[in-house]
């Protein structure tokens, strides 16, 4: 910060760009836009979601400790998801995509549907697609996902 700024007064007034309070001051506006357009990503997202089935398949609150994802579906999440869904998660996604029991619990936002079945959701949402823009995927790749999923995403056997 500027010298001169550093030696204004404190008084923030809301600036006629943002409406938002020294906005200007933490964040730089490339930032700004990118996180509002993933909260209203994620929130028209779940908003989707709450109207998409009556009653979801619960998740699951414990999921065995030891189990672990099948060798194929290992491959393609670290392939094509965890460039974000790492653990702890980057780049604004909300959660890993690391382990089996990852993909069993509630997923946030969504009340009892567990995280594999929001993935079957993104995975073909047109408008929102998971991965996203810029970040490829094959067909082969997401029927090993799609073919997981039907199952009910089990652990390795
Ligand atoms: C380039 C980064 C990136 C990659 C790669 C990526 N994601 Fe995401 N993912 C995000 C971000 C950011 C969000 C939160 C914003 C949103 O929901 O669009 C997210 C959200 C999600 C959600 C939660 C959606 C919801 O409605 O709550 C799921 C499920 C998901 N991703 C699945 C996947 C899967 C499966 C893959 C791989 C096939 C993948 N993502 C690859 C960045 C990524």
């Amino acid at each position: 910060m500027s010298a001169r700024l550093a030696n204004e007064p404190r008084t923030v007034k809301p600036t006629r760009a943002t409406g938002i309070a020294g906005a200007g001051d933490m964040l730089d506006d490339r930032m700004l836009g990118r996180w509002l357009s993933a909260l209203a990503v994620l929130v028209a997202s779940s908003w989707l979601c709450a109207c998409r089935s009556d009653v979801p398949d619960a998740a699951d609150a414990s999921p065995d400790p030891s189990a672990a994802l099948p060798p194929d579906v290992d491959a393609v999440l670290a392939a094509r998801c965890r460039k974000c869904h790492s653990d702890p998660p980057i780049n604004f996604a909300p959660f890993p995509l690391v382990t089996w029991q990852n993909t069993q619990v509630a997923a946030p936002g969504h009340r009892a549907a567990p995280v594999y079945e929001i993935m079957e959701m993104r995975l073909h949402d047109a408008t929102f697609p998971m991965p996203p823009p810029g970040n490829p995927i094959t067909d082969a790749d997401r029927s090993v996902l799609d073919a997981w999923i039907a199952q009910g995403a089990p652990a390795k056997r």
